[in-house]
């Protein structure tokens, strides 16, 4: 099937290569030149495991080209957006612009009949939106359909999530949208993958709705952490403990500096905003609680550090282990460990950041901090060290090899990643967030 994928950011790219993999005709469009010219190579434009090597298979293979120019997407049968919905500068709702200005750059090229299936995250009632707007300019008018399909996907792990989904979920209107997407997911279905056949708005919601259920857990296991560091208890344990309770299950709850990312906090308060246009507000409370709970650990990992130099972070050289949002990206879109490095710039300690990954994008993104590849470099002259993601390489530090290049054995631990007894017996001062 002739396919095209519009926006080819994280979701886009992934997307557009997978579809390649599973025998579809796919161009992937995006605005973005230099993001265009990486693709059009066969190699990803950001780090994601296995990317590159199916985008260099579908475009050796000639079923996957990438183009800046919307109208190479003017054939496609089925249309997938893929654009970037952010939160709007100046309030919480989704900052949609993206997604108009291509709805109405492509309606005039719709002259034949086709799905424009959304795969960004909007908020509930967009698609139907999207539908009246494509279908009032089309040439192609009423054969042009619109259909939802949330993606799932995480990063760091999106090539996996999007071959092997947990879930596959069509929000369509006509049973012509539901078979061509049943034709374009043909593989997953044949694999079995469990199908949720819904309307528009509840495929909207799905997303936004699984984010929230994920952000809550993590607010909540953070409040936990804090009345359990009041209460000298061990919130390492309690998770455990929670965690063997079939009802709760274990994922999503690790104590620490709280969520972030390019999806999370932008996606809990689009829906919040959404809700309360809706007039649904006053049980929203608890969505801004976890909003609210989830920043506060970015004050308190400041706090921390800032009590463990002595209380005056002015001049205390730090070294900051982590840069992106989580280990395995070097996506730093709303990245707590940033946040963090920032706060403490701002408060005059002398910063210095290192992340395997995510430098580059992390110094696009804050110039103003000092940055640092080399990890033993970082860690020289060090009044303390925080940990800010849990990137592996952190939890294999050795602390007594460590102990001799820092100014003094300090550590705040804010990702639970460091073995906080190991390093305490190897005379490192060692402060962990939840304990
Ligand atoms: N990143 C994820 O893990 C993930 C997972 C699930 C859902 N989503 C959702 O998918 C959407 C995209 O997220 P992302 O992380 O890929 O964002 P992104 O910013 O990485 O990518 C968006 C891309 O859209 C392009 N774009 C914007 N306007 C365009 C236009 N008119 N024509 C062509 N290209 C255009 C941008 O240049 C950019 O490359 C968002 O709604 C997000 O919430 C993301």
């Amino acid at each position: 099937m002739r396919v095209s994928v519009l926006g080819t950011g994280y979701l886009g790219a992934t997307h557009a290569a997978c579809l390649a993999a599973w025998g579809h005709d796919v161009v992937g469009v995006d605005s973005n030149a230099e993001r265009i010219a990486t693709l059009s190579t066969g190699r990803a434009p950001f780090r994601e495991p296995g990317l590159d090597r199916l985008l260099g298979a579908g475009v050796s293979s000639g079923r996957l080209r990438f183009a800046t120019a919307l109208d190479s997407a003017r054939d496609a049968d089925v249309h997938f957006v893929c654009v970037g919905t952010p939160q709007c500068a100046d309030n919480h709702a989704a900052d949609l612009s993206a997604l108009w200005g291509l709805v109405d750059e492509l309606a005039p090229m719709l002259d034949r009949s086709c799905v424009v299936v959304g795969k960004s995250t909007v908020p509930v009632g967009t698609a139907t939106k999207v539908g009246e707007r494509l279908r009032r300019s089309a040439p192609a008018g009423d054969g042009v359909e619109v259909a939802w399909n949330p993606e799932f996907l995480r990063e760091g792990c999106a090539v996996e999530d999007s071959l092997h989904p947990d879930r596959l979920v069509l929000g369509v209107e006509t049973d012509t949208a539901q078979l061509r997407l049943r034709e374009v997911y043909a593989g997953l279905l044949a694999d079995g993958v469990p199908l949720v056949v819904t309307d528009l708005a509840t495929a909207e919601l799905a997303k936004v709705a699984a984010n929230t259920m994920l952000a809550a857990r993590i607010s909540l296991v953070n409040l936990l952490a804090e009345v359990c560091e009041a209460a000298n208890a061990d919130v390492a344990d309690l998770a455990t403990i929670l965690g063997y309770d079939e009802r709760i299950g274990s994922s999503f709850l690790s104590p620490g500096l709280g969520f972030g990312g390019g999806c999370l906090p932008k996606d809990i308060r689009a829906f919040v905003a959404r809700a309360e246009e809706l007039g649904v507000s006053r049980s929203t409370d608890l969505v801004h609680a976890v909003d609210d709970v989830n920043m506060r650990q970015r004050v308190r990992a400041v706090e921390k550090t800032t009590d463990l130099v002595g209380g005056d972070l002015r001049g205390r050289r730090l070294c900051l282990l982590g840069a992106a949002f989580k280990a395995g990206s070097d996506d730093v879109r709303d990245s707590p460990a940033l946040d963090v490095a920032s706060r403490l710039h701002r408060g005059d300690a002398d910063v210095v950041v290192h992340d395997p990954l995510a430098l580059a994008n992390a110094r696009r993104a804050h110039p103003e901090l000092q940055y640092e590849p080399d990890l033993a470099t970082a860690c020289a002259g060090a009044d303390a060290i925080v940990v800010l993601t849990d990137w592996d390489d952190y939890s294999a530090l050795d602390p007594v090899a460590l102990s001799a290049v820092v100014r003094q054995p300090r550590v705040l631990d804010a990702r639970l990643a460091l073995d906080a007894e190991k390093w305490r017996a190897a005379g490192w001062d060692v402060s962990v967030m939840g304990r």
